[in-house]
């Protein structure tokens, strides 16, 4: 049997200083001598829940049961605190907190006596931060899901976590809703426990932990207050001890097969836009080659499967009772869109454990005869205004190509007037001006809200259109951006895009009332600006300093400004992708 890394802090009589040292401070909590030299595997549980983190916080009641099966299992559990990242609570935005909790976790575990460790995964940044540390460490490693809220109520219909801001804004704006019932009407959509109840980041990057093979089969969509959470909790902890004995690392898990199909199951689910970057992280400090092009090649085709808000009607409970992950991916092994071979945590593969697997509820769960839509993946766009941008193509409706459509011979190239904001503060001063005569013609940009130009790059993309509009019943404009979009959006939007403004990019150039042409055919997104006209404005910004951006709050900010790499590459720290 392999010798347990541990055991070079508890049990080396060559160095008899130090293990004694070691000892002590472990055993003053009531561990005791004979515990830690039995050469039993050290469990580590990197603990995301606290009370600042509440999506993630009934983690900290799980531990107790994934103790009890590390226990069972001949193993020694030590929990300790990851750096909490809160997806709604952190100002400026909690993208800045994805990598320093990487940084931290991946200190702890190369520094620390751990032999494996059990992620506590959840709300949207914890699920890749703790993938990304487990990847650059890569000792054996496995993810526990908190899992999903219980579906909202409000009046007899569903309200889904995050969607319902969207619409119930809205409803304020047009005047339908007041200040107290807008706030009831979002507080319905978080009755329980747990991470977002839709298909937003959330639950998307917690299926996708389970379809890359990091989870046990079946536990991602789990409601987080169900008794079946606690049990799976029981077998993560009993299954890491085993994975320690048997040596089954991330990097036997996470290889490229397993990226092509969480791709591909990205599709089937309607997964957020916040996928490539986060998968796309994962797989860099993997040392997996996943370009971004491979998104539309592996996953434009694949259709839409699952039924949830906010591309479709039902929420988290509906998607588990439905089979939840394993119902999916059998689904996509019959149509041979999976990777069977690929390993997975429990030592079998993804194919051993959902082949067979159907949905228990057609309508939440489609068949691919029956699916929500035929190509969900993500188109990878490019030309002036950036190297590359992603699209979710399912969420363009017929209305949305009415409306850009410049020419009827030609009926995936669409036109339209851009406006443009520098950062959310901008947008909202401005958006509601008649001066810039925003119509339902419009395309709406937002720069500067990169990783660098907002540092950790904000969900700011998704803007309403202005108030007037909402009234006349023009609910979505065209947005672009150099920063996120929250997965609980379904507005259309090209994302992501790289370079951001602050780093160079071409939409630094744009102005407030140039054409701007989407060619989806081509792959194309371009301001109709003649060259020497670009020339000159470059000139001009060059002269001014470059595309500027606010000042560092934080010393954090500024150490992860100076290193971070764009949204297409993932948003790591480049020199962090050295270390494999
Ligand atoms: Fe934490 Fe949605 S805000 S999961
Ligand atoms: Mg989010």
């Amino acid at each position: 049997m392999k010798k347990l890394r541990s055991r070079a802090w508890f049990d080396t009589p060559e160095n008899p200083d130090m293990t004694a040292l070691y000892l002590e401070r472990y055993m003053n909590y009531g561990l005791s001598r004979e515990e830690l030299q039995s050469g039993k595997p050290i469990i580590g549980i990197a603990q995301t829940g606290s009370d600042l983190s509440p999506c993630n916080r009934h983690h900290t009641v799980l531990a107790q049961r994934v103790r009890d099966g590390i226990r069972e299992a001949g193993g020694i559990a030590f929990e300790f605190p990851v750096h909490p990242i809160q997806e709604t609570g952190k100002r400026p935005t909690a993208g800045l907190d994805r990598n320093l909790a990487y940084l931290g976790l991946v200190e702890v575990l190369y520094g620390y006596p751990i032999d494996g460790v059990v992620l506590t995964i959840g709300c949207d940044k914890t699920t890749p931060a703790l993938l990304m540390a487990a990847a650059t460490v890569n000792i054996p490693s496995i993810a526990l899901s908190v899992g999903p809220m219980l579906n909202g109520w409000h009046r007899g219909e569903r309200t889904g976590s995050g969607t319902i801001v969207w619409k119930a804004r809205e409803m304020m704006a047009a005047g339908e809703i007041g200040y107290e019932e807008f706030l009831d009407l979002v507080a319905s959509s978080a009755p329980s426990v747990g991470y977002c109840n839709t298909m937003g980041t959330a639950s998307t990057m917690n299926s996708l932990a389970e379809a890359l093979g990091m989870q046990l089969p079946g536990s991602a969509a789990i409601p987080a207050p169900h008794r079946d959470r606690a049990e799976i909790a029981w077998r993560t902890g009993k299954r890491i001890v085993e994975m320690v004995h048997e040596d089954l690392k991330p990097s036997d898990i996470m290889t490229r097969k397993a990226f092509e199909n969480a791709i591909v199951v990205n599709s089937a689910i309607g997964g957020s836009t916040n996928a490539p970057i986060h998968i796309g992280a994962i797989a860099r400090h993997m040392g997996v080659d996943l370009p971004l092009q491979d998104w539309q090649t592996i996953g434009i085709d694949v259709p839409l499967l699952v039924n949830l808000q906010p591309a479709g009607d039902y929420l988290a409970e509906d998607y588990h009772r439905a089979g939840g992950v394993p119902a999916v991916v059998g689904e996509l092994i019959r149509h041979n869109l999976i990777n069977t071979d690929a390993m997975t945590v429990n030592g079998k593969t993804i194919g051993e454990n959902c082949d067979g697997a159907t949905s228990k509820n057609k309508d939440v769960i489609r068949d691919f005869d029956n699916a929500l839509r035929k190509s969900a993946g993500f188109l990878v766009l490019r030309g002036n205004l950036f190297d590359n941008a992603i699209m979710k193509t399912s969420v363009i409706s017929e209305e949305f190509r009415a409306r850009y459509l410049s020419n009827p011979d030609d009926p995936e190239a669409f036109e339209g007037r851009a406006i443009v904001f520098d950062g959310p503060e901008d947008y909202h001063h401005r958006i509601d001006d008649p001066e810039l005569a925003i119509d339902e013609h419009c395309l709406l940009f937002m720069r500067g809200t990169g990783p660098i130009g907002y540092p950790g790059a904000a969900e700011v993309v998704n803007m309403r259109p202005p108030d007037y509009l909402i009234k006349q019943g023009v609910h979505s404009l065209a947005c672009i951006g150099d920063g996120r979009q929250s997965g609980t959006s379904g507005s259309p939007s090209i994302l992501n895009a790289s370079p951001e403004a602050a780093a160079g990019g071409g939409l630094a150039l744009l102005k407030t009332g140039d054409r701007v042409r989407i060619d989806l055919r081509k792959g194309e997104a371009n301001m109709l600006v003649p060259e020497e006209e670009l020339a000159s404005r470059r000139a001009e910004l060059a002269a001014n300093g470059g595309y500027q951006f606010p000042a560092h709050q934080t010393p954090w900010q500024e150490i992860q400004r100076s290193m971070v790499d764009q949204l297409g590459n993932g948003a790591v720290l480049k020199p962090a992708v050295e270390y494999q």
